[in-house]
């Protein structure tokens, strides 16, 4: 049976959706990994999809089920390495990108190829990290005009003046901004707040509400300036 949009707002779009946490390996047995769930970004891919919309979600870890929908192609990925091979392939046929997964910023410089061993000389363990690709900068520097690229942005302090300076510094069209301090924190919440930032328009706070909710609005908002073609 042919799946039925509920609206179509994102009729016949391609829409790239990345969510959950991206890991880093340290040894065979060990990872750098973040707390992301995955909701936020499984959300949004859910919601492009009862718009009407092609999606491809591009996954990393997550807490969560994954969607089931004819409308939602699968992609999975471990590393910051392997989300960015995967856009490469996908992004220039995009129309959309919204980029929600948490990527590891960086990575072991050597992944030991044996499970490192305690030892009773050693109390302390330093592991030596490098830089990983910034996806969202390095992708969204390919983008076509008519092609939208959203950003997320995760602070603890200084959240509209950190996310703005993202909103510039990585080519982006817009920039859901929260928080992640505290015992409010967004990571694994079902709810969250957040601020929506884009270029020469004034910030969008929207209330705290459910990642369903946001979704939704998200997906609306991403319409409108769709049709706008800006
Ligand atoms: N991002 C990315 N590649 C990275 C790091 C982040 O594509 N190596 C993306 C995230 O998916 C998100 C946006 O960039 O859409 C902002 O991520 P965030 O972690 O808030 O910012 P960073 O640029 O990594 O800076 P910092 O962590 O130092 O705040
Ligand atoms: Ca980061």
């Amino acid at each position: 049976t042919a799946f039925l949009a509920d609206t179509d707002l994102l009729k016949d779009k391609k829409v790239i959706v990345t969510a959950g946490g991206t890991r880093e390996n340290i040894d065979p047995v060990r990872f750098i990994g973040n707390r992301s769930s995955g909701k936020m970004g499984i959300a949004i891919a859910n919601a492009a999809a009862h718009a009407g919309a092609d999606v491809t979600l591009i996954v990393g870890q997550v807490a969560v089920a994954l969607p089931q929908s004819p409308r939602i192609k699968l992609v999975h990925v471990t590393t910051t390495e392997d989300l960015f091979n995967a856009l490469q392939e996908y992004f220039p046929i995009a129309d959309v990108l919204i980029m929600a997964a948490a990527v590891a910023d960086y990575r072991p410089l050597e992944i030991v190829d044996h499970k490192i061993k305690k030892s009773a000389d050693n109390h302390n363990l330093s592991l030596e990290l490098t830089e990983t690709v910034d996806v969202l900068k390095k992708i969204a520097s390919r983008k076509r005009s008519s092609q939208l690229v959203v950003g997320f942005a995760a602070e603890t302090n200084d959240l509209l003046q950190n996310a703005n300076h993202k909103l510039a510094s990585k080519n982006a069209d817009m920039i859901v901004a929260n928080s992640v301090a505290g015992p409010q924190s967004a990571f694994g919440s079902d709810n969250n707040q957040v601020t929506i930032l884009q270029k020469n328009q004034a910030p969008l706070k929207w209330p705290q509400q459910s990642k369903k909710q946001i979704a939704n609005q998200l997906i609306k908002l991403i319409s409108t300036k769709l049709k706008q073609g800006d």
